[in-house]
């Protein structure tokens, strides 16, 4: 149990005792009053904002006691109200002989108060990230741990002002104790906001690009700006002051000195901590970084795998494509390719166009493997606003954002199925992903990436007439016991005929899926997919050891599932 406040030890000046007594129990009050009324505020906003509808109608409409007795938000405002009721009581009852009791639950209640926050917040609503379980005790931990902070230190400022005033070696050597006590308290204090507070970081801004490319990200580091300065200025307190006022020895003057200057830095520290709130505030009102787009600031970005690992980038470097790669979106982008830029890419994206000759610098080769070395963001910034030397045009004013994420997808499609062209009977190391793509088997409605979850994928290809033989031994293959492979067979047109491995697929999925064929293939063409639908294994009817036998297709597939699935990466958004 800790000892009643530490100036009530001062005995002999009753005066003091009273004075500070009072501030705190004006300071208390003032709190309480200016809790309520933003609640209030805060409730009516809330509600204003879900009614769509100006906040006095809010009022008169009704729309508040809908928000209080259905919403999540309501029920946590309504437990926060009956706990200020409570608070009252507890600050009306402190000169009663109920005081001790008043005072714990008080603190009890102010904790609840503030802890209850969290489930109005972020913290409760986090979907589809790891460790969400941490999250809400994160952001609890964080809001007792910056209240006690915060709401320390107004009192200790008031004291250490008026133990000053006073002067007297018993003020200074309870300034003392005060001081001492605050410090275990800021202490812990800072250690679990700076723990919550990274938790709370990767949770809502989740990478670097989102904390320096959203505005979102820039007040989270406002915030932890004014924070460190906070603790810095803490710093100087525990270091250097703290120990002048605790050295009993050393003249009272000088102890004097230190009390008066703890007092103005910890009123420094107060101010800060505002500071930190008024951003947390304006935080409040913005959606998480995980949700918008990151301009990326710098004209340059980190990447290892080059060397120097300093390389160009673009405000867009960190978009994520808003078109998946998907047949649909392949298909859209070819005409979109075939319009714009096969003059100088040209039409099978060599750089070969009838303009390449006229151009000062031969258009980019777009299907060598160095494509899939850039960001997609950056290939979307060259597509949107040309290149730097102005021989390759923008296209931004002529193309919408998706018609280039769909141009993207063509042109990186369109790459993979150049590189699969060199993909033989030994597992290739390059990623060459295929698009995906719905189909209907048996009746139901399936994808490819659904299909993957569950294993490797031996795409087949024919153009003339389905190799019904090699289909029925394939499907036998995929039934049998053990085999971890799904068979998907694609053909020219409508299936006619009945084989089972045989998926009805829409236009654009053809459209797609040509890319990954070449004319030299023969009539048919196996392609085995990880489970990410890179493209691994490759066999044609006409290439050299012709189609694989079921023993080597099995070794092969047993091979391929233990390669890992690319992760998605934080945003959600695999690549
Ligand atoms: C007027 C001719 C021209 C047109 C039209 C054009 N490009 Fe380019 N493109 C170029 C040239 C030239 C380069 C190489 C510029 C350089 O290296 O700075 C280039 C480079 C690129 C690159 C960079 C490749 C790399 O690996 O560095 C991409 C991607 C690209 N073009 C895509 C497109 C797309 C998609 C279109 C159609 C919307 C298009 N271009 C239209 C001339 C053109």
């Amino acid at each position: 149990m800790i000892e009643w406040p530490a100036f009530h030890r001062l005995n002999d000046a009753q005066a003091l005792q009273g004075r500070i007594d009072r501030r705190l129990s004006a300071l208390a009050w003032a709190s309480l009053i200016l809790a309520a009324a933003s609640g209030a505020a805060w409730l009516v906003v809330v509600a204003s904002n879900m009614g769509g509808m100006p906040p006095i109608s809010a009022l008169r409409g009704g729309v508040v006691g809908t928000v209080l007795a259905q919403t999540r938000f309501g029920q946590v405002w309504a437990i926060r109200a009956a706990l200020i009721v409570v608070l009252a009581l507890c600050l009306a009852l402190q000169r009663s002989t109920l005081k001790h009791v008043a005072a714990w639950i008080g603190l009890g209640a102010a904790a609840a108060f503030v802890a209850a926050l969290a489930w109005a917040g972020h913290g409760a609503a986090t979907e589809d990230v790891p460790f969400d379980a941490l999250h809400l005790p994160a952001d609890i931990l964080h809001l007792l741990a910056a209240g006690a902070w915060l709401g320390a230190l107004l009192p200790l400022v008031i004291f250490l002002v008026h133990a000053r005033r006073d002067s007297s070696a018993q003020a200074v050597n309870v300034a003392r104790a005060t001081t001492l006590r605050f410090s275990v308290l800021g202490l812990s204090a800072v250690g679990t906001l700076l723990a919550t507070g990274v938790v709370n970081t990767w949770f809502l801004a989740g990478s670097v690009p989102a904390l320096l490319g959203t505005l979102y990200g820039q007040l989270l580091l406002l915030k932890i700006f004014f924070f460190a300065a906070m603790i810095a200025v803490a710093g100087v307190n525990q270091r250097r002051l703290l120990p002048c006022l605790d050295d009993v020895t050393t003249d009272g003057p000088v102890r004097l000195r230190a009390c008066g200057q703890i007092g103005r830095n910890a009123s420094i520290e107060a101010s800060l901590g505002i500071l930190v709130l008024a951003v947390v505030a304006m935080i409040g009102i913005l959606t998480p970084g995980l949700h918008t787009e990151p301009r990326w600031p710098l004209p340059f970005r980190l990447d290892f795998s080059e060397n120097p690992p300093i390389v160009p980038a673009y405000p867009t470097s960190f978009y994520a494509s808003t078109q998946s790669y998907a047949a649909p979106s392949v298909a859209r982008g070819a005409p979109l390719y075939a319009n714009n830029c096969t003059v100088c890419h040209g039409a099978g994206g060599r750089g070969d166009g009838p303009l390449a000759a006229k151009l000062p610098i031969r258009p980019a080769d777009l299907t060598e493997p160095h494509l899939f070395a850039h960001k997609v963001g950056e290939i979307y910034w060259w597509i949107s606003y040309g290149r730097d030397n102005g021989v390759m045009p923008g296209f931004a004013g002529k193309l919408n954002p998706d018609e280039r994420w769909d141009l993207i997808n063509f042109v990186l499609a369109r790459a993979a199925g150049v590189l699969t062209r060199d993909v033989g009977s030994s597992i290739s190391t390059t990623a060459a992903p295929v698009p995906d793509f719905a189909f209907e088997q048996n009746g139901a409605q399936n994808t490819l990436s659904q299909t993957l979850k569950s294993g490797p994928v031996l795409l087949v290809l024919f153009e003339t007439r389905a190799p019904r033989a090699r289909l029925e031994q394939l499907t036998r293959l995929e039934d049998s016991p053990n085999a971890r492979l799904h068979v998907i067979a694609v053909g020219p047109s409508p299936a006619t005929e009945r084989v089972p491995a045989i998926v009805a697929v829409s236009q654009d999925v053809r459209i797609a899926l040509a890319l990954f064929r070449s004319p030299s293939d023969g009539d048919e063409t196996e392609l085995m997919l990880d489970r990410s639908g890179n493209v691994r294994l490759r066999w044609t009817a006409r290439g050299a050891g012709g189609l694989a036998d079921t023993a080597t297709l099995l070794a092969d597939a047993a091979r391929v599932a233990t390669i890992p699935v690319a992760a998605a990466n934080h945003a959600g958004h695999a690549h």
